[in-house]
């Protein structure tokens, strides 16, 4: 009898099991993200994923073999578990609270400023050591290679030519393609493709990120304060998206988790009834045994 009592914490375990593969998957997302060159929160929320299993089928197996004492226990580590994502949805939120593009006049595209991102998250980026690490992903990432570039045929000869500037100021570049492969817009540089800009002579450059730009397409602006911001603008909102799968699946583990809780006290209730040789129908059921 009381087998089929705990059918329900069966259940609930088993819909837990499922909420671990959109955590599990959105920590394997973040990790092959070739864009994503702060790796800090992946490993941790790819963990948070596997336990979040592990503690289901734990769960599943007590259900299925009846055991009151391992539903509880199964019940408590859930439990420990909704902190432990919930500890997790404000550290990300936390991290990557300050800091957005700016608009630039006459551009689509946003311009990224460091002194607009701060904390953590910015000293670990800028950090010297950190940004050769972080600066070498964002190379090898190819955000400034091909994928960057567009080519429209050109009328008079038939040729493929790089689009116009105009084109190119309307275009909506990632954080990444407007901060580290192109110099800021208020260098006034002209165009002569996404990656190739040069300086107009006389033109004072007021931002230390003009003189950081080389149309060596190894450097690029791959050392300037404008790649760094939009390397934090990227991760913000990598985070972002990875923050509402994990707060839908923290809405629903509550839901789960006090059906569990419900679910287990009819359990254990059966279980007291089996054991005991208690009739619920007979008003002489002990009065300890009932909850
Ligand atoms: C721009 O031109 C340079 C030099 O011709 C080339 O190496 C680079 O790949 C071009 N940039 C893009 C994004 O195609």
């Amino acid at each position: 009898m009381y087998r089929r009592a705990t059918g329900p914490v069966g259940t609930t375990a088993f819909i837990a099991f499922l909420l671990g593969i959109p955590i599990l998957a959105g920590g394997i997302w973040l990790s092959s993200s070739a864009t994503d060159c702060i790796r800090f929160l992946q490993l941790p929320l790819i963990i948070l994923g596997v336990t979040l299993m592990a503690i289901s089928l734990f769960g599943l197996s007590a259900a299925c073999y009846g055991q009151i004492k391992l539903i509880r226990f199964f019940l408590f580590l859930l439990f420990l578990f909704l902190f432990a994502i919930l500890f997790f949805i404000i550290f990300a939120y936390a991290v990557t609270d300050k800091g957005k593009g700016q608009v630039v006049v006459n551009r689509a595209f946003l311009e990224y400023h460091l002194e607009d991102y701060s904390g953590w998250l910015k000293d670990r980026v800028v950090d010297g050591d950190n940004w050769e690490k972080v600066s070498g992903c964002v190379q090898r990432s190819g955000e400034c290679g091909v994928s960057m570039a567009r080519y429209v045929r050109d009328l008079n000869s038939g040729l493929l030519v790089p689009e116009s500037a105009d084109a190119f100021y309307q275009r909506n570049l990632s954080p990444l393609e407007s901060g580290c492969c192109k110099p800021p817009t208020s260098c006034g540089y002209t165009y002569v493709n996404e990656t190739v800009w040069n300086p107009v002579p006389g033109v004072p450059a007021t931002d230390p990120d003009c003189t950081r730009w080389s149309n060596d397409q190894q450097v690029l602006c791959y050392q300037c304060d404008s790649c760094k911001a939009g390397v934090l603008a990227t991760t913000r909102r990598h985070w972002r998206k990875v923050s509402v799968i994990n707060i839908v699946v923290l809405v629903l583990l509550v839901i789960l988790y006090l059906i569990g809780c419900i679910a287990y006290r009819h359990a254990k209730r059966a279980h007291y009834d089996e054991t005991y040789g208690v009739n619920r129908m007979s008003k002489t059921a002990p009065s300890m045994f009932r909850f």
